[in-house]
């Protein structure tokens, strides 16, 4: 049976460590320019229910550089946007590709997805989880402090999808995360009760951000309204006010810390712009570990064993 990856708390730490170290072995190769064509010939279907510019361009470049090809399934423009079955079309596509990657609404399709596929499922972004990126924010956190390990974790906003794969990374590999959200605006709760079961205390939430970003030294943030959900801007930004990432507040954290933002940012409301162009902020190289990390997800997936 295909393995997938639609959510962290399907791996443990172990497994999640083995992917970190393949994709900085995959970054090194890419950047020496030394071939690594460990999915020579596969091909993955990459379908897009919601805008992309990262996850797309990322995907379908890694699957490149491995040797095989990607293909951008909008499903506007496929038999999906007229309402053929998510089941059909799992069992449909798995006879053809040899991966699925989806980035949709509800975190059922891609379950769904998965239990009718016999090829590799990946979650590239549901309402509920965004797992692909917190690999890629992980990554980052190694490069630019050594280690995971230790480090303290301030999350600023919204309890969206982004909040809660943070929460269970927080879980899984035994670092603090610290949370800020407005009330109302809080996390999934069976996330924070399954987090809070698997490692107790690792967690906390508070409306209070200068409580959650004092001597933080990761601090990450996104949108305040996201993907679906902009007939809301309008209350969200008010709902919000207080919660940007701005000098004053990054002054709290600890002097070394990092920036983080999955991108696309909107200058001025979750972040400042001189925090965001700023010497603590590493999103662009967090962007690009997007590539790498998920070179090294389809390379564990997809890979002959
Ligand atoms: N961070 C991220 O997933 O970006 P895209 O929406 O551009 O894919
Ligand atoms: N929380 C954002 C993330 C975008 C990459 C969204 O779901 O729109």
């Amino acid at each position: 049976m295909a393995r997938h990856f639609l959510t962290l708390h399907d791996y443990t730490k172990a497994e999640l460590d083995n992917m970190l170290t393949l994709a900085v072995e995959l970054k090194h190769k890419q950047k020496q320019g030394i071939k690594h064509r460990l999915l020579k010939g596969k091909t993955l279907a990459m379908i897009f229910d919601k805008s992309s510019t990262r996850t797309r361009i990322s995907f379908e470049v890694g699957i490149y550089q491995l040797g095989g090809h990607g293909l951008f399934i909008s499903s506007g423009t496929s038999q999906m946007g007229r309402g053929e079955p998510v089941k059909d079309t799992a069992r449909v596509l798995a006879r053809y590709c040899d991966g699925i990657m989806v980035r949709t609404f509800g975190q059922e399709i891609v379950d769904e997805l998965a239990a009718y596929s016999s090829v590799p499922v990946i979650n590239g972004l549901t309402d509920l989880y965004h797992p692909c990126q917190i690999m890629a924010d992980i990554m980052t956190v190694i490069e630019h402090k050594g280690t995971y390990e230790g480090q303290k974790f301030a999350w600023v906003g919204d309890g969206n999808n982004m909040a809660n794969t943070w929460i269970e990374a927080a879980a899984i590999f035994g670092f603090d995360l610290a949370l800020a959200c407005p009330k109302g605006y809080e996390p999934d709760a069976s996330v924070m009760a399954w987090a809070e079961g698997t490692a107790p205390g690792r967690v906390t939430l508070t409306s209070d951000p200068h409580e959650a970003v004092r001597g933080a030294d990761v601090l990450n943030t996104d949108v305040w309204a996201s993907m679906g959900m902009e007939a809301e801007q309008q209350e969200r930004q008010l709902a919000f006010s207080g919660y940007c990432l701005d000098d004053a507040l990054c002054g709290l954290a600890h002097p070394d810390h990092l920036v983080l933002h999955c991108l696309p940012a909107h200058r001025g409301e979750e972040i400042s712009d001189s925090v965001i162009e700023g010497k603590h902020s590493q999103v662009w190289d967090e962007a690009e570990n997007r590539l790498h990390v998920q070179k090294a997800i389809m390379v564990t997936l997809m890979g002959d064993q």
